[in-house]
Formats: C-alpha cells, structure tokens, sequence
C-alpha cells in the first residue's frame, strides 16, 4: 500500500473562490459575440486553458474567427477577470483551504500546485500562500490543457514523488479525467454526480483533513 506523501491543489475552485469571476467573464464575452451560453455549459469550461475555453465558446456558435480577434478576446476576458479579483485576499481563500494547507506543511506532506491558470502567480501573490508550495505547475508551464495529466505529472516530478504517493483535489470535470489518467488518486470537490470518476467527492477543503484524507487514501 502506497503512502501519502504528497497533495496537488487545483486553483480556481478548489483553494480559491474565483470559478465564477471566470464564468462571468466568459459569459460576458459569450454575450458580446451574441452566443447563447447558459449556467449548465460552466461544467464545459471549468479546469480547461484560456484558449480551449474560447474555442468551446466559438464551436458552440458556430463562430469562426481569425487569430488575432482571438488573441484580443482572450486579453478581454483576462482583463475582465483580472479586474474582478482586484481585491482578492487570504480571507477569501474557500473556506478549510488554509488550514489544510497549514496542516500538510506542519506534517511534511508536500505541496503542489497545479494549475491550467496563467494567473497563478498573481493569485498566490495577493492571497499570501505562495510560501506553502514546494512546486508550482501552472498554465505558463504546460504543453497540454487538462484532461491532459501533463500538469499534474510535472507537479509529481518537480517534488520527486511517484502519482500513486499523491492526492489530487480537483473540483473540474476534465482536471478530475487528467488526475485518474496520471494515475493519481483523486479527492473531488463539488456535485458527486457529476464528478463521479474521481476516488471521492467532498464539498470543499474544510471537509477533509489529515487523518481523514489518509484513512480514505488507503482504503
Ligand atoms: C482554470 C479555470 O483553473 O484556469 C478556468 O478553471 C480558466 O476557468 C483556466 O479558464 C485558465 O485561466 P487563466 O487565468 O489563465 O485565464
Ligand atoms: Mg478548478
């Protein structure tokens, strides 16, 4: 039986609260371009890169448009997200979020980002937890968007851990696909439902800690 030795956290929506400041951004860009995208197509869009979360947005209006319109939406939703998380800061971390965190340093489990944000670095910046990661694996660091498992095994690399020493917390469809695919265990947050594939679901961070997370690891 494996050891835990390692946690990879997802970002947006599983340590911070800014899956909706994407969405709206995407929605607002969504109306801009008269494309009708409602609340069910976030599951859609969730955990996937920029670019991939414009070209969902284009194939679902039949749109088809020219690179560097593209490139100039991608930099408006930026923009627009950007300026949503203006005040962003540790107390808006999700809730249980640091606390774990400060649990898995405490005990010599090692941390991990990983990330398809190229907004990382700005987000741990402005929340103060930079410090907790021994690695970070975000959107500027990776070939391939999730489901790929490319950031989660440069994230296992980077801290010399085996996938099968590590629990990924994910609260996206296609991060969940890209963590199993690696051959890590997965620990979901959100709706059970739809995050079935995942080795277990929890609603957020603040459900989970240490001992829990080991006796549902090696069970
Ligand atoms: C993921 C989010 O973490 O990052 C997506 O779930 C987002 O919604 C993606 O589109 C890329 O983020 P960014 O910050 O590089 O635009
Ligand atoms: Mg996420």
């Amino acid at each position: 039986m494996a050891e835990l030795k390692a946690c990879i956290f997802d970002m947006d929506g599983v340590i911070v609260n800014s899956a909706d400041f994407h969405f709206h951004a995407w929605k607002k860009l969504a109306d801009e371009l008269r494309i009708d995208i409602d609340d069910d197509f976030e599951i859609h869009l969730k955990g996937i890169s920029r670019v991939d979360s414009l070209e969902k947005i284009l194939a679902k209006g039949n749109l088809v448009l020219d690179n560097d319109t593209k490139l100039s939406l991608m930099r408006n939703k930026n923009e627009e997200y950007l300026e949503s998380i203006t005040g962003l800061k540790q107390e808006d971390l999700l809730p249980g979020a640091l606390d774990f965190l400060k649990e898995c340093k405490a005990n010599g489990v090692k941390i991990a980002l990983g990330s398809s944000s190229k907004n990382a670095d700005i987000i741990l910046e402005k929340t103060d937890i930079a410090g907790y990661f021994d690695e970070v694996i975000d959107g500027n660091k990776v070939k391939f968007s999730k489901p790929d498992p490319e950031v989660f095994l440069k994230g296992a690399a980077g801290m010399n851990i085996a996938p099968n020493e590590i629990v990924v917390f994910e609260d996206a469809l296609s991060g969940v696909q890209a963590a199993k695919s690696g051959g890590f265990f997965c620990v979901a947050l959100g709706n059970p439902e739809e995050l079935k594939q995942a080795d277990y679901v929890i609603d957020g961070l603040h459900q989970i800690n240490l001992d829990k997370l080991k006796s549902i690891f090696n069970h």
